[in-house]
């Protein structure tokens, strides 16, 4: 039968304390919705439906990307009511998947369980707790059949001893959720149509009904605050790295790692502590990566190091390149094979030649520079007149000599050379060396002035 998926996104999320929307907070640098539609979008449904209310215009957009069929629930009525506000666009010959856009870590497995238990009558996900304060608790019959879920709210001493918990997913044929939720009333503590209250109706009636257990608590952990969005962040964190480690990846301490986005890395990889990956990262073979690193979309290739403290964006590293420690590479940073960039040295649009380097604290800025090209300690590109940027062209094999200004628009050709503490204003050509500075003076037998000459 066809699988129809319904995520459920509308509530408010008041014990995040957050202006933005609960189901947009992050975890792995996307939002908690994100990850639920990529596992929703995974089982491959033919329609996928989304029920926003709170934020619901913010919510839209952060996922506009996405082939959903947004459902406004404009008066949050309970889950039950919630799932109504979606069956008009539901085919009545599918199986639905119901999901919470506030639980983002289930197993795509459990979920296709789940569904294949689901083709002709509701199949409920339920798990074993130690602790099962806040749930519904699951009821059982004398043949260990399930019979109804019990909300804590509602539920009796006695009920609430019980660990087995409704984790809230739920399958059935949209058939059943047609029959049966029309007839879930709200007359209940919290006064809102529940969901789950399908169960109970469907055995009155004499049908039967399914449940699976999930594998791991994780799974079915939904987060209400910010100590379970940690949680929930921890331990996705703890999943990437491990599947990295089986990988072939060396990682100093998994839970000093963070990426947020997608990390790709070929064999023999080596990330120390505190290593942030933001966006797409592309790490080759043999690439270290220096503790206390940020690196947001880059690709490195093979053998290089990126030594620590350095903040990279936007940026593609050649083979071989050494990187700070204490760098800064800006977007638009291209570095071409064996280039060496030291600390304190920040670039931003600009290519870095093959084998050139850029050793110690300098401003390289819309920059074409040319391979084996020596920068000076304290070289700077001045780009910028107050309106426009403009560009630097440095031939193959220049030498800038320490603390030289290079005003663009400039242009030195191969070979050329700046002598220390120049400022270039107008182009050098091949082979020149260019000088601008004052002419030192060394003035004989002056007195140097001391404390006592300093009395009168
Ligand atoms: C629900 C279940 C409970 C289960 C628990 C698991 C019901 C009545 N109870 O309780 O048995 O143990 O989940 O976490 O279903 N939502 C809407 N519109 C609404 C109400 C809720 O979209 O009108 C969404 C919320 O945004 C959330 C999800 O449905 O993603 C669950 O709602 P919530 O209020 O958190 O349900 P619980 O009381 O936790
Ligand atoms: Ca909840």
């Amino acid at each position: 039968m066809n699988l129809e998926i319904v995520i459920l996104a509308a509530g408010q999320g008041t014990r995040m304390k957050s202006r933005l929307p609960k189901v947009l907070h992050p975890v792995g640098g996307r939002p908690l919705l994100e990850h639920v539609i990529n596992t929703a979008q995974a089982l491959s449904p033919v329609a996928l439906h989304v029920v926003v209310g709170h934020g619901s215009e913010q919510v839209r957009q952060a996922l506009a990307g996405y082939d959903i069929n947004w459902v406004e629930q404009s008066q949050r009525l309970g889950t039950g009511h919630a799932v109504m506000q979606a069956l008009p666009a539901v085919a009545e010959d599918s199986v639905v998947l119901v999901l919470y856009g506030d639980v983002p870590m289930t197993r795509l497995s459990t979920l296709q369980h789940l569904v294949s238990h689901a083709q002709d009558r509701p199949a409920l996900l339920t798990a074993v707790l130690d602790n099962p304060r806040g749930y519904g608790r699951i009821l059982r019959d004398r043949d260990n059949a399930l019979i109804g879920v019990v909300e804590e709210k509602d539920a009796t001493d006695e009920q609430r001893l019980l660990r087995e918990i409704n984790t809230g997913l739920l399958a059935a044929p949209a058939r059943d959720l047609l029959a049966y939720l029309p007839r879930v009333d709200n007359s209940n503590q919290q006064g809102e149509y529940y969901l789950p209250d399908i169960i109970r109706l469907a055995v009155a009636d004499g049908n039967t009904v399914a449940s699976c257990t999930a594998e791991c608590e994780l799974e079915i952990l939904g987060v209400n605050d910010r100590v379970q969005l940690n949680q929930v962040e921890r331990e996705y964190q703890r999943r990437l790295a491990e599947d990295l480690m089986r990988d072939g990846v060396s990682i100093a301490d998994a839970a000093r790692l963070d990426i947020r986005g997608k990390l790709s890395c070929g064999e023999d990889v080596s990330i120390d502590i505190n290593a942030v990956f933001e966006g797409d990262v592309t790490l080759g073979d043999g690439v270290t990566i220096g503790a206390n690193c940020v690196l947001s979309d880059v690709t490195v290739a093979a053998g290089t190091v990126i030594h620590p403290m350095s903040h990279l964006q936007e940026t593609t590293i050649g083979r071989d390149c050494s990187v700070g420690p204490y760098a800064r590479l800006r977007p638009g940073t291209v570095l071409a094979d064996g280039a060496r960039i030291g600390n304190f040295v920040e670039t931003k649009k600009a290519s870095i030649g093959q084998d050139s380097k850029v050793n110690h604290l300098s401003y390289i800025g819309d920059c074409e520079m040319g391979a084996e090209v020596n920068i000076g300690a304290g070289t700077i590109t001045c780009n910028y007149d107050g309106i426009n940027k403009h560009r630097t062209e440095i031939g193959r094999g220049v030498f800038v000599g320490s603390n030289s200004t290079l005003v663009a628009p400039l242009r030195i050709d191969e070979q050329g050379f700046i002598a220390a503490g120049s400022t270039v204003t107008t182009a050098v050509g091949r082979d020149e060396l260019a000088v601008s500075r004052a002419r030192q003076r060394n003035i004989k037998g002056w007195n140097r002035p001391d404390k006592r000459g300093s009395k009168d």
